[in-house]
């Protein structure tokens, strides 16, 4: 079977970059994004193309070469899903806020929508394509929702998680580690393997059953966070017995059974996968009774918890046991570089920390808009919206967050830091002058030949 069109509902952080570069590489495939969102798909259809809603490397040009040729945003959820071969669901799927599973489980409310709402309209065969990451076994209920309130059409499942990072969402899609499949019928299988091998080698293209690929998802964020809060546990104790992190990232990462990459120590991991994901584990581990394997992965959620405490306790210890009133300047507020994506960022917590003690927060993020870091603060709950404008501010210039500081915090490892004119900073700031770098990004030699007090994590 040839795919001719595809629709895929949700254009967000993964939605919108996937489906992008599928229409990029498949030129004789139409590809339909929709979403409920019209502000969202208003952007996605932006004639300046700096104005995507999703800020990635690379985007613009893989958006500018396909979109308006094979490549559409819509708001009109119904006409895409009537006219798809197949349609891919790349809806959220946030922790549960709100009864069972609060805090932990999935929700699973969006995606049951979208699954009433193909149901409801198609009218010819679909193969359905979970993208978005999901707890294992929720293609079961899709396949029941799909055939039990659908129109007598058939329905073939597969599951297709996406692996790319944000950041470098596009050189991930376009050179992908692997691509996987999962699904009971060869022939569904096959129509979206075809999809993919417009541009990735078919020894890359793995296919297993439905719930090894549900799962594959979930574990695979699971064992890179852990990698992450592995090395960050072992940063403290860096900083208690005179080793450095980096040097000891470096000789175990050497061992090619353990690799380099993902062991840099940091204030903690972020972004709407891994945390969600190991909760999503957890959930599932102890609703089959598996409380050695849940309390296993629950503690790489504990010290990433820890690690962002120990950030914001230090900052306070080192400024005489004292915030309040004091000035603190926020260099990156991302979860990451690369990204204008804030979900589960460590900075917020650490700054709701800072405010817990009456310190003024001043940030500046080259891609975070103003009213989003007030947003996830508001979500927080800790105080009052007036609370948190009256002492955190939003600047456009990192300069002006840190004149008067009495001391900046590296949250994000925006490569632009690094090229600040520190020797001007020094004049502008209070003294002592305190750097505290969550992401090891400056350089310590030249910071406190400038007179600096430098600290990093892990040394
Ligand atoms: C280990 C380290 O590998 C080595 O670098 C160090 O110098 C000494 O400790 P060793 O204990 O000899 O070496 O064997 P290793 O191959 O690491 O296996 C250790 C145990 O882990 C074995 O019982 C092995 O069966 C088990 N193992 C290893 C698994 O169960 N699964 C694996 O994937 C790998
Ligand atoms: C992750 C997975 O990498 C990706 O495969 C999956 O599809 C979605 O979740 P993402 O969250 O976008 O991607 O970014 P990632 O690069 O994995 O970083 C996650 C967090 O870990 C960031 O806050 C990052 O700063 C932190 N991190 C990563 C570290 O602190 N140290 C590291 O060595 C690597
Ligand atoms: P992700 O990181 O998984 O891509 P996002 O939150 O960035 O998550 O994107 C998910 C998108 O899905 C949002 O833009 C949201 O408006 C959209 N969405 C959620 N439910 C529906 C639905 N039933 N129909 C259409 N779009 C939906």
């Amino acid at each position: 079977m040839q795919i001719k069109k595809i629709t895929c509902i949700g254009a967000g952080y993964v939605g919108g970059p996937t489906m992008s570069v599928i229409a990029q590489k498949n030129p004789n495939v139409e590809v339909t994004v929709v979403d409920l969102n019209e502000a969202r798909i208003a952007a996605w259809n932006d004639a300046d193309l700096s104005k995507l809603p999703v800020y990635e490397p690379g985007l613009d040009a893989v958006v500018g070469e396909a979109r308006g040729r094979n490549l559409f945003f819509s708001t009109d959820v119904d006409k895409a899903i009537d006219e798809a071969d197949m349609i891919f669901i790349s809806v959220n799927t946030p922790t549960k806020t709100y009864g069972k599973g609060k805090g932990q489980a999935a929700d699973l409310k969006y995606i049951e929508l979208c699954a009433r709402q193909i149901a409801a309209v198609a009218k010819s065969d679909k193969i359905v394509v979970e993208k978005s990451t999901l707890p294992v076994r929720t293609a079961e209920a899709l396949k029941s929702i799909l055939d039990n309130t659908g129109n007598g059409v058939n329905f073939h499942i597969l599951s297709n998680p996406e692996f790319l990072a944000e950041g470098t969402a596009v050189t991930d899609l376009h050179n992908p580690d692997r691509v996987l499949i999962g699904g009971e019928d060869a022939e569904a299988i096959e129509a979206l393997v075809q999809v993919y091998e417009a541009w990735v080698p078919r020894e890359r293209i793995l296919t297993t059953n439905l719930w090894s690929s549900e799962l594959s998802k979930l574990v695979a964020n699971a064992f890179l966070a852990q990698r992450v809060s592995s090395i960050n546990s072992i940063s403290e104790l860096c900083e208690v017995t005179g080793a450095n992190v980096d040097e000891v990232s470096r000789a175990i990462g050497h061992d090619s059974r353990i690799g380099a990459k993902f062991l840099k120590a940091s204030v903690g991991f972020g972004g709407s996968c891994f945390q969600k994901d190991i909760l999503n584990l957890v959930y599932i581990a102890r609703s089959y009774n598996l409380t050695a394997v849940a309390n296993y992965w629950e503690q790489v959620i504990i010290l990433n918890d820890h690690q962002k405490v120990r950030f914001a306790e230090n900052i306070i210890k080192t400024l005489y046991n004292t915030v309040n009133g004091k000035n603190i300047a926020f260099l990156g507020w991302a979860f990451k570089k690369d990204t204008n994506d804030t979900r589960e960022s460590a900075a917020i917590y650490v700054a709701d920390h800072l405010l817990d003690e009456e310190a003024n927060v001043i940030v500046y993020d080259p891609k975070v808009p103003a009213e989003q870091i007030y947003r996830d603060l508001v979500y927080l709950g800790t105080r009052s919206p007036e609370e948190n404008r009256r002492l955190v501010k939003v600047v456009n210039d990192p300069y002006e967050a840190l004149a008067g500081a009495h001391a900046a915090a590296v949250l994000t490892e925006w490569d632009e830091f690094k090229g600040y004119d520190w020797a001007k900073i020094k004049e502008t700031m209070k003294r002592p002058s305190f750097v505290f770098d969550g992401r090891k990004l400056l350089n310590r030699a030249q910071l406190e030949e400038l007179g600096f007090v430098y600290y990093a994590i892990g040394e």
